[in-house]
């Protein structure tokens, strides 16, 4: 399906998203033939710009990041608007009117507009309101789509009053809340993993996995967001919705059919399910750590506490590991591990699916565990674990591997995340973006935790380039079990 003819209408056009994610995003799908036909891209911000100011600053954006040249890359730029608006006035957002009827006209759009709010949260409940307020949200004359980049909400409250304010002006059908690591490939093929192989589903439950560990983990620091991270922390940074989104994939039951309202049916209701945090689960079963100078490849790096924009006495976590549990019958009992952290030895995004030993110990009393190990990034692939006869005498079982790299398929050409969930809400189709019951569940669950953040909870030190705070290892050495610490291991086997 080819997406209609639109406008796309970045509010925020001056900051950094648009010109290191969406505007990348956009010429590679220009360059690739996957946009529309006729499209137009309308930049919009306070700062005074002129049309071929703009474009001369994506031009160079795009020269740096994507080496774009020649003709391709004048011809995607013809197609560069801008339009500088005061976003906190809603006057002046009578200015939108006659550039979009001009770009409308121009490119025969029929009225399709893609708002996509890449601004600070503050301005999310304004923006609607505004475009309301000169009649840019109804669909009389084309659909009219709203993309909201996260945090949706500090915390559940103002989660629900974000939903009201947006909800007063936009249905649902037309909000597309876009959490990126759907949009990542391999997330995508966790569930065709598990729904499209008759091997793996049978054996996806309590009775025979001992435990899943998922793990989302950065090298870099907080690099120049100091000043928005401390106010976020790993918790509701990455936790809140990366990591609950992919903990869903792995977790949730076969949607009926792939639409819209039935996969994302299924994501509410895992969620929903989640082990109600006590005060004594979240003493128990979480460790919250703050990185401390250390080295990171080879290089000295400073503590967070000296990072630029965070406070000199700040609490925030910069490391979080969960113990969770999933109250339904495919899941009882089996705990999800769940840690995420930045300044960590390498970048690595996987789920490890721990399956239950051999009920007697026939070969080995130390016989590897069997595991499936599914690597988000870097180098996407998949990977499974398992025991053989370690050559030479006796029946001793060693750990070998069968691999699937994502780069060894013929044309490989994945879209970028953002390349995939532009392409999507432009096509009108939202199975990859957070359903609102979604976000709710999953600030529900993390509100116990906040809570005790916001108490001044213990936050453990743990020194750059290392995997945190040793706490975390007991935490999961108090079930028997160790982390995996995946460094590089992919790159070299499969
Ligand atoms: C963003 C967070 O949502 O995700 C960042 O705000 C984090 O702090 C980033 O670095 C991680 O995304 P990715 O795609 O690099 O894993």
């Amino acid at each position: 399906m080819i997406a209609d003819n639109n406008c796309i209408v970045i509010f925020g056009a001056s900051g950094d998203l648009t010109y290191r994610k969406l505007i990348p995003a956009l010429y590679n799908l220009y360059k690739i033939g996957r946009l529309a036909e006729h499209f137009s891209v309308l930049g919009v911000s306070r700062t005074e710009m002129t049309d071929d100011s703009f474009r001369e600053k994506m031009r160079q954006a795009l020269i740096k990041s994507e080496n774009a040249s020649g003709e391709m890359l004048e011809n995607f730029c013809q197609h560069l608007y801008y339009q500088a608006v005061n976003t906190s006035d809603p006057v002046d957002y009578g200015k939108l009117l006659p550039r979009l009827d001009e770009l409308h006209d121009k490119y025969q759009t029929g009225g399709n507009t893609l708002y996509y709010l890449s601004t600070p949260p503050s301005l999310y409940g304004v923006i609607p309101e505004c475009l309301a307020a000169h009649g840019l949200n109804t669909e009389e004359f084309g659909w009219k789509r709203i993309i909201v980049e996260k945090p949706f909400g500090y915390d559940i409250k103002t989660a629900k009053e974000l939903d009201v304010q947006i909800h007063r002006f936009f249905e649902e059908h037309q909000i597309y809340r876009i959490d990126h690591y759907l949009g990542k490939e391999t997330v995508q093929n966790l569930l065709v993993l598990r729904f499209s192989n008759g091997l793996f589903e049978p054996l996806w439950n309590r009775n025979f996995i001992d435990y899943v560990e998922i793990t989302g983990a950065e090298s870099i620091g907080v690099e120049d967001r100091g000043g928005y991270y401390d106010g976020s922390g790993a918790m509701r940074d990455m936790f809140q919705n990366h990591l609950l989104q992919v903990l869903a994939m792995v977790a949730m039951e076969p949607p009926a059919i792939i639409n819209a309202d039935s996969m994302r049916d299924e994501v509410a209701k895992v969620l929903h399910c989640l082990h109600p945090l006590s005060v004594e689960d979240v003493k128990n079963n979480l460790v919250l750590g703050q990185y401390v100078r250390g080295e990171v490849n080879g290089e000295e790096v400073q503590g967070y506490l000296e990072e630029k924009g965070v406070p000199a006495d700040s609490l925030t976590e910069t490391y979080m590991a969960l113990r969770c549990e999933i109250d339904n019958w495919r899941w009882a009992g089996v705990p999800f591990y769940v840690r995420s952290g930045k300044r960590m030895p390498t970048r690595v995004t996987e789920v490890v699916i721990h399956f239950k030993t051999t009920p007697h110990p026939v070969f080995s009393q130390n016989a590897p565990d069997n595991k499936l190990i599914i690597r988000i990034q870097p180098d996407e692939g998949i990977s499974m674990r398992f025991g053989l006869k370690k050559p030479g005498a006796g029946f001793e079982a060693k750990e070998v591997s069968m691999d699937f790299r994502y780069a060894d398929l013929a044309s490989p050409s994945l879209l970028t995340a953002y390349e995939r969930l532009l392409l999507d809400a432009m096509k009108g189709d939202a199975t990859l973006f957070a359903r609102t019951d979604a976000v709710h569940a999953c600030w529900k669950f993390v509100q116990p935790i906040l809570d005790y953040k916001a108490e001044r909870g213990r936050v453990y030190e743990y020194e750059a380039g290392t995997w945190g705070p040793t706490e975390a290892d007991k935490l999961i050495a108090k079930h028997g079990r160790v982390w995996r610490k995946p460094t590089g291991e992919m790159k070299k086997k499969i």
